[in-house]
């Protein structure tokens, strides 16, 4: 995709972190832009904003790990701007914690956002993009936590890697039918957005049950320390939305922000190939 003016951009979890900087590039490139998330105060901030820069927005409440949700955003859409051209799979949560101790609802969570949330954006507006036949384009967010694994965060991992194995079959089919749908999977390291605080951003179905001890263990008091130290330490949000924005034009699939984590995402894929065990000492180096 080269020609963004007046093209309508779809962006989940749009508002905070990744989204808000999707958000910003979106506007200053004159496009239209919905901003779809859970968080309806920051959203309504965030569109204010936009709004006072002269961009035509559209904010739309929802929860990404409900199917009804995402077909009524894309209903929204098309309703206020006929069109969908650029649809960013970007909301996601994060938790940590060994996974015997993980309570089930901590995993359909997780899972319901960052895996379901992903394969509905893909089923309800790839037959919109289809059907348009108009050159298009899908930036899903996965992680580097989706090429390699640490022994912390099982559940993320899972969801991450889940990421990058749908984004990239879902690519080779439309490559194969020769659509103008092209995709991005963007894989940052550790990047300064709210993800840490996630825990605010359940949905009710999902919310922590405080008589469950896990929520008063040394597990889950650690798994939120340590997110909040990656994340608070990690790279400034701000150079995230034209690195995208560079792939999108150019037609990149990975999008990696971090370099140092290609020798450890080598090593994962070469233990793999000369039979070499995985070990957790390379963590105590
Ligand atoms: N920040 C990082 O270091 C980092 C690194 C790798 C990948 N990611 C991924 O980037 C994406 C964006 O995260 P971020 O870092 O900007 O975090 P963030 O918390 O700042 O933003 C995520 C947004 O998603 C929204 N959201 C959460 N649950 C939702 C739901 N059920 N329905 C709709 N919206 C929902 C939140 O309200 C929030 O606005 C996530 O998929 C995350 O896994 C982040």
């Amino acid at each position: 995709m080269k020609e963004f003016k007046n093209k309508v951009a779809v962006i989940t979890g749009a508002a905070n972190g990744f989204g808000v900087e999707m958000a910003k590039e979106c506007v200053a490139r004159d496009m239209k832009v919905v901003l779809a998330d859970i968080d309806s105060e920051n959203l309504k901030k965030v569109e204010a904003d936009m709004k006072a820069k002269g961009a035509e927005v559209l904010s739309v409440e929802m929860d990404v790990s409900k199917f009804e949700d995402v077909e009524i955003l894309a209903k929204k859409t098309l309703e206020t701007f006929g069109s969908v051209d650029l649809l960013f799979n970007n909301a996601g949560v994060v938790v940590a914690g060994p996974t015997w101790e993980l309570p089930l609802n901590d995993w359909d969570w997780i899972m319901g956002v960052n895996v379901y949330g992903m394969i509905y954006g893909l089923k309800v507006f790839i037959p919109i993009m289809l059907k348009q036949d108009t050159p298009c384009h899908i930036v899903n967010v996965a992680s580097v936590a989706g090429l390699l694994t640490t022994p912390s965060m099982a559940a993320y991992h899972t969801t991450k890697f889940a990421n990058v194995g749908l984004t990239e079959s879902v690519n080779y089919q439309l490559q194969a039918m020769n659509s103008k749908i092209k995709m991005s999977l963007f894989c940052p390291g550790f990047v300064q957005t709210d993800l840490h605080n996630c825990d605010r951003h359940r949905p009710e179905r999902f919310a922590i049950n405080r008589d469950e001890p896990y929520y008063e263990s040394v597990s889950y008091k650690q798994g939120l320390e340590r997110g909040k130290h990656v994340i608070t330490t990690g790279i400034p949000v701000d150079s995230i939305g034209q690195s995208i924005f560079i792939a999108i034009e150019e037609e990149q699939f990975y999008i990696l922000t971090h370099p140092q984590y290609a020798p450890v995402i080598g090593g994962r894929v070469r233990n793999m190939l000369e039979g070499v065990n995985p070990s957790v000492a390379m963590f105590k180096k």
